[in-house]
């Protein structure tokens, strides 16, 4: 695949992936791929943990799971992030930013602005939203044939050292070229941030996969194959607009 094809064609998956197992030759595909990224003095601060087993998965699903209707039900996670979320076509043609969340059940639909503002506490439990999205975010996590960390290097990920921003920077460049390498293998990933959201959360994925006090857990997605009929989560999104090159970019000086 072309690298620009690939660069647009690219899109967070938020379905499930279809039944069938990463081959051995795509998981070795996508480590040497993300290992060929920069990194500063190529020091590789990262390492990754390629998840299959299947209990394991399990685990870590009802971790996000949990994690997600945690969020929701203490009100953080609207507070935090309502500035992000768009309703209809019009909103989201307007700003080029944000999620736009288009797909929910019809019953949900009058009242979506509500239950995505800071009033919105009582819908959300009267229509029990956080644990349909809880649901959905652990089934999905669950059903996924791979899971892939990434763990960075505490001599480099240090606290106020500029070698903290730089390891974040190339870890960046790793995940997109995994991002990258997975749409061109006709997969998909989806992060699972939500646990990062929980510090208690996070401690039992850590201590699930063993990583040792030296290492940073730093990110964590599920992967498997696409299929672009696969149903959609029972409440979803999507967010392929971007912002123009003239109202991204100066030339010389700002503005
Ligand atoms: C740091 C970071 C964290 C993200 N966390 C999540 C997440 O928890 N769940 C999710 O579905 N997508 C997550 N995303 C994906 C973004 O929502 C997505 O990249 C953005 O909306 C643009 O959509 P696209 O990836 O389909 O182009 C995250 C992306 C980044 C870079």
């Amino acid at each position: 695949m072309d690298v620009f094809d690939a660069i647009l064609n690219r899109r967070t998956t938020n379905t499930a992936f279809i039944d069938k197992k990463v081959s051995e030759e795509d998981i070795n595909t996508l480590i040497k791929m993300a290992s060929f990224a920069p990194s500063h003095f190529n020091c590789q601060p990262w390492r990754f943990i390629i998840i299959e087993d299947k209990e394991l998965i399990k685990k870590i699903a009802k971790i996000g799971g949990d994690s997600m209707t945690q969020l929701m039900d203490d009100g953080r996670f609207w507070k935090q992030y309502r500035k992000y979320f768009r309703f209809d076509d019009d909103e989201i043609e307007k700003t080029k930013d944000g999620i736009h969340i288009d797909h929910m059940p019809a019953f949900l639909k009058p009242f979506a602005k509500q239950i995505f503002s800071e009033a919105g506490g009582k819908i959300i439990s009267r229509f029990r939203v956080s644990r349909i999205l809880g649901n959905d975010e652990e089934k999905l996590v669950a059903d996924s044939p791979i899971l892939f960390a990434i763990a960075l290097t505490k001599d480099e990920y240090k606290k106020e050292e500029l070698s903290r921003f730089y390891s974040v920077i190339s870890m960046g460049a790793v995940i997109q070229n995994l991002w990258l390498s997975t749409t061109a293998l006709g997969m998909g990933m989806q992060f699972i941030s939500t646990p990062g959201e929980i510090p208690e959360q996070w401690e039992k994925i850590v201590n699930l996969l063993e990583v040792p006090d030296t290492y940073e857990l730093a990110a964590v997605f599920r992967m498997g194959y696409v299929d672009k009929n696969m149903k959609r989560p029972t409440i979803d999104w999507k967010s392929s607009q971007r912002k123009s090159p003239e109202e991204l970019s100066f030339r010389n000086r700002w503005k």
